[in-house]
């Protein structure tokens, strides 16, 4: 059931409509060093692509007046609009975002990050637009600072030119404890500069192509807070329109003809307890909520859930976790979401289609499923890198490990991986999928290439095809 790809001995080597921006008040400025230059500079969608995008950055230290220039096309930056600006937890650096709303649809619009005494480059964002067109998204989790996981990744997903970069957690590795209590106070595990290291490594894209994260175990860090999230929330800016709790853990946005939903893997884990259950049911309930609203609104063709944890995956290394996939695969199957895309396990992996718990055909490298009826498919990309400790699967697929012990996590059942279509695991893969609106007999269609970034082979191929509703 599973095609595996074979080791290789050498692989890694603004002038705003109307005038509606609208921008978060500076809530903590303190009089700093002006000889800064901003850092890290990313992009987050808003709530509303179309029209809301989120300018963020760091600098060394506080600054004077932060804040960005923006202009459109006609090359001159005519508004300047401050920032907000909040500590970094355990470093100097301080954190800078603006909230832009009002822009309009599939417009380009100039930008540069500034504060007294220091200025950005120039770059260049563009909202999305209002459907009619393919829509292009790149995903992965499970990045850090090494240098086969930047600079090819990065080639990969600019190579691609997607609306989007879809980030299933596990983003900067600041925290190397991945959420378990027992560990986090240990202060070798935790370099927070590792945060700053990170962003600037991927700058030269995500400050052209917004990147929506998701939370991995690695962001509840050890910062003496319950969740832990202090750090990705001062980095961040996801949109604030998810389950009732910390707002962006969870969120959902419409591009063009998809639907994209993320979820808070830690509140479901079975693997790992830290902040098992912290929202409280109330994950579970939005997202049936939201499911069914993207399922039944005018324009929406796909949905693509992300979140860290994996439901199914056969490596022997975290597995698949029983307490999302208990939690979430029953609602994903009533909605038929096309796509779920996880992280976690540093391999990349494919499921054939799968309802209730099963495949529901064969679904090899370059098959055709229609999600409508043969269910859904997960894939799991976890960017491996040289010294990830895997088990030789050349003799064949092995039993995956699933947990199955609720919030105590921990107590490994082994399990049949039957839904195990395509195994990667040494790869850094960049999933590149693309959507096309439906032509006029309806159809439409979700097409995966999954790339190896470090030679840029194409190590899986997969359509998704289903006729609109709408
Ligand atoms: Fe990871
Ligand atoms: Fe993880």
């Amino acid at each position: 059931m599973t095609e595996q790809v074979s080791r290789r001995s050498v692989l890694r080597g603004a002038v705003v409509a109307g005038g509606a921006i609208a921008a978060g008040p500076v809530l903590w400025q303190q009089p700093g060093h002006a000889a800064t230059r901003p850092s890290g500079i990313h992009l987050t969608y808003g709530a509303d692509p179309r029209r809301e995008m989120v300018v963020s950055w760091s600098t060394p230290s506080s600054v004077r007046h932060p804040g960005l220039l923006l202009g459109d096309t006609s090359g001159e930056l005519t508004q300047m609009i401050p920032a907000e600006s909040v500590p970094s937890p355990g470093l100097a650096t301080v954190q800078h975002h603006v909230r832009l709303s009002g822009l309009d649809p599939a417009a380009s619009y100039f930008y540069r990050a500034v504060h007294d005494g220091g200025t950005g480059d120039e770059l260049r964002f563009t909202t999305a637009g209002s459907g009619g067109k393919p829509v292009r998204f790149t995903a992965f989790g499970d990045h850090g600072t090494a240098a086969g996981k930047l600079a090819p990744v990065l080639a990969t997903i600019a190579d691609f030119r997607p609306d989007l970069h879809l980030h299933v957690g596990d983003l900067s590795y600041a925290s190397n404890t991945g959420g378990l209590r027992a560990i986090e106070s240990v202060d070798s595990l935790y370099t927070p500069q590792e945060w700053e290291t990170w962003l600037a490594g991927i700058e030269s894209v995500a400050a052209r192509i917004p990147w929506l994260p998701v939370l991995g175990n690695h962001e509840m860090e050890p910062t003496g807070s319950e969740l832990g999230y202090e750090s990705y929330f001062a980095r961040f800016v996801p949109p604030a329109n998810g389950a009732k709790g910390p707002p962006g853990a969870t969120w959902s946005i419409q591009v063009g003809n998809v639907g994209f939903v993320a979820l808070d893997g830690n509140d479901a884990s079975a693997e790992i307890p830290r902040n098992h259950g912290y929202l409280g049911g109330a994950q579970e309930r939005w997202l049936d909520a939201t499911l069914a609203g993207l399922r039944s609104r005018p324009g929406v063709d796909w949905i693509v859930v992300g979140f860290h944890h994996c439901a199914y995956c056969s490596s022997v290394r975290h597995g698949s976790d029983a307490g999302v996939r208990d939690a979430w695969t029953p609602v994903f199957d009533r909605y038929q979401v096309d796509l779920v895309i996880n992280g976690h396990n540093h391999l990349y992996e494919r499921t054939h289609p799968v309802r209730g718990g099963q495949p529901t055909r064969e679904a090899p490298r370059g098959a055709t499923v229609d999600p409508a009826t043969d269910g859904t498919t997960y894939v799991v990309s976890g960017l491996a890198e040289e010294d990830e400790t895997i088990p030789d699967r050349s003799t064949g697929p092995v039993s995956g490990l699933t947990y199955y012990t609720g919030a105590d996590g921990g107590l490994r059942v082994p399990e049949a991986t039957p839904w195990s279509a395509v195994v990667d695991e040494l790869s850094p893969v960049v999933v590149c999928a693309e959507a096309s609106p439906p032509d006029r007999t309806g159809d439409t269609t979700l097409r995966l290439r999954s790339i190896d970034a470090s030679t840029g082979t194409v190590v899986d191929e997969l359509t998704l095809a289903r006729r609109t509703t709408k």
